[in-house]
């Protein structure tokens, strides 16, 4: 069975790069060791926490159970007519795989360039950049049972896909460990360029019939435009979810702020922009201590250098509470906090 580590730093496990100890700790390279080690007594009740590139968690505490490090690898893919199913382990990066895609001019995930973290938990939080989720390239997942050992094959219609939501974040969450995900592309070109930014950038370049790779371009220009890279400065991305509200409740807020950032997503929600009401509370660029919000996204907290996992989480309450106080909108932290 693979090396399994004792009070092993995660340090750089997780783009916070937020200090923190996994009781034990080992690594998957092989659906072998994911079978020994559930058929292992010793391990069969300790906690575990599986891990794919550490962007979307903060750690508050030391984790007092077994981290699984996922590094399943492969990346292939069957043409059938027009589309195409692209397949690739849980331990894939996810940008490679959209290069690959991007590469062989494959059309469906090119507005998902440049997100950080793996495979494995693109489905978790289903996620998404400019106009596409991962919904909508979805075909299928397969996942361990982490209680009994047992694989299990999901399809689009068993994940309960929402915005930044799955079966895998709500009911079952922690319950399973995804081990590959095949994704519906197309040979043909399919594009989504309704997200405004990327229309505004298509037309600076004097672009008028983008290909794959152009949108792929576009997206990562706007991406490293307005986010930190966590290489250089600790972060999460997006810390909350943007809001979704009622027409009567958007109707009271529109009245009282006449320049409120929303979306109409039907006849009875909209969403806000959380980095719109974040900015309007006064937060963008602040710093507080070793912590703060991004100067170019307000959405975005990020780690100065020495924050505790702990010191970020207090001062995402501390803007949850103004934002509250303010508009009587109440954040949701979209990073999972362990
Ligand atoms: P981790 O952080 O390691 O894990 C996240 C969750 O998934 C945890 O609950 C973990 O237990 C679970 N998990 C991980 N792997 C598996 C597996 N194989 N089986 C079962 N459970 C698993 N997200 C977006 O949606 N859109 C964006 O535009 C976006 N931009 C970002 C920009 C930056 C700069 C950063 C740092 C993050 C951004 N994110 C974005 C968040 C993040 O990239 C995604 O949530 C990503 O899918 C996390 O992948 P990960 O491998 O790092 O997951
Ligand atoms: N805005 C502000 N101030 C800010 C930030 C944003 O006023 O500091 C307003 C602006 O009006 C802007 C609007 O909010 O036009 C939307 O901002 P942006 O286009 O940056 O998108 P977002 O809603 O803040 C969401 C996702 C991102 C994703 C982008 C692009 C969530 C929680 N976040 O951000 O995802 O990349 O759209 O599609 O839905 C992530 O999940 O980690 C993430 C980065």
């Amino acid at each position: 069975m693979a090396l399994i580590l004792e009070n092993y730093s995660l340090k750089n496990l997780n783009t916070f790069r937020v200090a923190a100890t996994a009781r034990w700790f080992m690594e998957i390279d092989t659906l072998e060791d994911l079978q020994i080690l559930f058929q292992d007594e010793q391990w069969r009740d300790v906690p575990r926490l599986i891990l794919g590139g550490g962007s979307n968690m903060l750690f508050t505490k030391d984790y007092e159970g077994l981290v699984v490090k996922i590094n399943l690898k492969g990346i292939n893919h069957v043409i059938d007519g027009s589309e195409v199913l692209l397949t690739a382990g849980a331990g894939e990066v996810w940008n490679d795989v959209v290069n690959y895609a991007v590469t062989k001019g494959f059309s469906g995930m090119e507005n998902l360039s440049l997100i950080p973290g793996s495979v494995g938990a693109s489905p978790i939080q289903n996620i998404g950049a400019y106009g596409v989720e991962i919904k909508d390239v979805f075909y299928q997942c397969k996942a361990m049972d982490l209680e009994t050992g047992l694989m299990q094959v999901f399809n689009l219609n068993d994940c309960s896909f929402s915005y930044r939501d799955s079966v895998f974040k709500s009911k079952f969450r922690g319950k399973y460990l995804i081990t590959e995900v095949t994704y519906r592309l197309f040979t043909e070109l399919k594009l989504n360029t309704s997200y405004g930014a990327i229309q505004v950038e298509l037309e600076k370049r004097s672009i008028y019939t983008p290909t794959v790779a152009d949108i792929s371009q576009v997206v990562s220009h706007i991406r490293l435009s307005k986010l930190p890279d966590p290489t250089m400065i600790g972060n999460a991305g997006s810390f909350f979810k943007n809001p979704v509200i009622t027409s009567g409740d958007y109707g009271r807020l529109q009245a009282e702020f006449v320049d409120l950032v929303s979306f109409k997503l039907d006849e009875s929600t909209f969403k806000l922009a959380a980095g719109w009401l974040i900015e309007q509370c006064g937060w963008k660029g602040m710093v507080c201590g070793n912590t703060g919000t991004w100067k170019n996204q307000a959405l975005v907290l990020v780690n100065h250098g020495s924050a505790t996992g702990k010191e970020i989480f207090d001062f995402s309450h501390k803007i949850i509470q103004s934002v509250k106080l303010k508009f009587g909108v109440v954040l949701e932290r979209e990073v999972n906090i362990i």
